[in-house]
């Protein structure tokens, strides 16, 4: 079995959304909202403690019927299915998809060509488990006896993206170990992070699925030569951990079998933050609140394997994006945290999103004849307001936005937060509604200054009818966001999956490496 292969474009579904699109290009959103007073109750979704409000996008009850149609018509529901159930839908790697058994609470078997592989995930968590309590209570120390005060991670792309991204947004519930993170080839930037730290007291996690990545070994061997200045070779099995599937190679490094984290290849780099992989987060927050974050994980695919797409979350919010990137040929989506914690989010949906999707060739083998992967860029809020926001509300190009908010602070700090969430819905409703000529107008003339109406008023006019998604959480939590980065990793897979590509190998990532070795010999 292998996923259906169904060039989009070829439905009915599409020939409907076609010939809608026609009709509905020019609709002003505001109107939508004239004429249904309930539209904000229509297109909402809801998951967990996770609220979506689509209501502020260019569509109507018409264009999410068609789009469904497009989602039912290309078998959405056989290539979830085949997700979850271990079949080999990475079929140019010709590897399962496993990341959701990383986090399977069921209790039920997942079967990878007829082996379990869930006795294995538990081992791994339980060891995860054992470690990390030993380092954080200090029972476990380094090569002179002194219990640990700082973790460096050495990885890169998934095997640094998502840790960081989790470890820099959950501060309120970690410990008293300091988290590093160590991904750049750039000799300056190792130097930098290791001018503050203690051989004595530093655990480093090399972080490589294959343990062959040029940046990862190299920063590895840095380190441990400078790991070389204070200790001798025998030490670094105290101070040295390893996640990888490469045990030959982790082995040859000097790392004690007793300290390699493994892993297994049904898991992607830019999924696999979920296993051992996410050992550096578990050392951060401990074991309780990295399985809480898996429990957030497990709750969002339950709702990804079972809901009707009307109300599933990642389904919609993967068919609104290809409904802005195949029919009104936006080339981007900008995502924007109302979090400081989360200014990780965006580079780690970049990688999740961008290596993916961006592929032109589809599951036929053909080239594609119509977009895939969208531009994914961003930045928390309200920073962005002070930056990139004036183009998204009046420069020419349209540019959906996804809005995400939490409804408390962690610190509860109320007045800030007031200020916060204010703006976080003040730049949906403005790129909704924008300002007319007339609001404009009478505006200036309130305000005594005449002159400014014959020189000014175009330059004020917001225009509005762009659109944006509205993403509420409850509050900041490990389980809360692992619920998020679920949502995003589906719709990630539904989007690929209506596109007819391929998203779990990234052979685009080769060339450049090739060429840099070539030039390196
Ligand atoms: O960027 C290419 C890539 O293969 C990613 O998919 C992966 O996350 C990263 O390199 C790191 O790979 P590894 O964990 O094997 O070092």
């Amino acid at each position: 079995m292998s996923l259906k292969k169904i060039d989009p474009t070829t439905t009915v579904a599409w020939k409907k959304l076609t010939a809608h699109f026609e009709e509905i290009k020019e609709v002003q959103m505001p109107s939508l909202f004239v004429k249904d007073e309930s539209r904000k109750e229509t297109f909402s979704a809801c998951v967990g403690d996770v609220d979506l409000d689509y209501s502020k996008n260019r569509m109507t009850e018409d264009t999410l019927k068609y789009l469904l149609e497009l989602a039912q018509e290309v078998d959405l529901k056989d290539g979830i299915q085949q997700l979850f159930s271990g079949k080999k839908i990475n079929a140019t790697e010709n590897r399962a998809v496993l990341h959701t058994a990383l986090r399977n609470k069921s209790g039920k078997s997942v079967l990878v060509e007829g082996q379990d592989v869930m006795p294995e995930v538990k081992k791994s968590l339980s060891k995860m488990k054992s470690f990390s309590d030993a380092i954080i209570s200090g029972t476990l120390k380094g090569y002179t006896q002194k219990a640990f005060t700082d973790v460096v991670n050495i990885g890169i792309g998934g095997s640094d993206l998502g840790p960081r991204m989790v470890v820099e947004a959950l501060p309120f519930y970690a410990n008293h170990l300091k988290t590093h993170f160590i991904s750049n080839i750039d000799g300056d930037h190792v130097a930098e992070i290791l001018k503050g730290l203690d051989p004595e007291t530093t655990l480093f996690v090399i972080v490589s699925k294959t343990f062959t990545t040029q940046e990862t070994l190299t920063n590895a061997q840095t380190v441990k030569k400078w790991f070389l200045k204070s200790a001798s070779e025998k030490d670094i099995k105290h101070n040295f951990v390893a996640v990888s599937t490469n045990l030959e190679k982790v082995s040859a490094f000097g790392i004690d079998s007793a300290h390699i984290f493994t892993m297994w290849d049904w898991v992607g780099g830019r999924y696999s933050m979920w296993s051992a992989v996410g050992l550096s987060i578990c050392l951060a927050i401990g074991f309780k609140n990295f399985d809480d974050f898996l429990s957030g994980a497990y709750m969002v695919d339950q709702h990804f394997e079972s809901t009707s797409f009307d109300q599933n979350l990642p389904v919609i919010l993967a068919l609104i994006s290809v409904w802005y990137n195949n029919f009104f040929n936006t080339e981007s989506e900008v995502v924007i945290p109302f979090s400081q914690y989360m200014s990780q989010l965006v580079p780690y949906l970049q990688q999740l999103s961008m290596e993916s999707n961006g592929k032109a060739v589809d599951r036929n083998g053909k080239d594609v004849h119509y977009q895939t992967g969208n531009i994914i860029w961003g930045n928390t809020g309200t920073n962005v307001q002070h930056a990139f926001m004036q183009l998204v509300h009046q420069g020419t190009k349209l540019i959906p936005v996804d809005f995400i908010g939490f409804s408390q602070p962690l610190h509860g700090n109320e007045e800030h937060h007031e200020k916060l969430m204010a703006n976080f819905y003040a730049q949906s409703e403005a790129l909704c509604f924008g300002k007319s000529k007339e609001q404009v107008h009478l505006e200036l003339k309130f305000a005594n200054k005449l002159d400014a109406i014959g020189t000014l008023l175009p330059y004020k006019v917001f225009e509005g009818n762009r659109p944006s998604n509205t993403i509420v959480i409850k509050k900041l939590s490990p389980y809360s966001l692992g619920s998020l980065i679920a949502i995003y990793e589906h719709k990630t897979f539904t989007q690929g999956y209506l596109w007819n590509i391929f998203s779990f190998d990234q052979f685009g990532v080769e060339l450049g490496k090739e060429m840099a070795n070539k030039r390196l010999s």
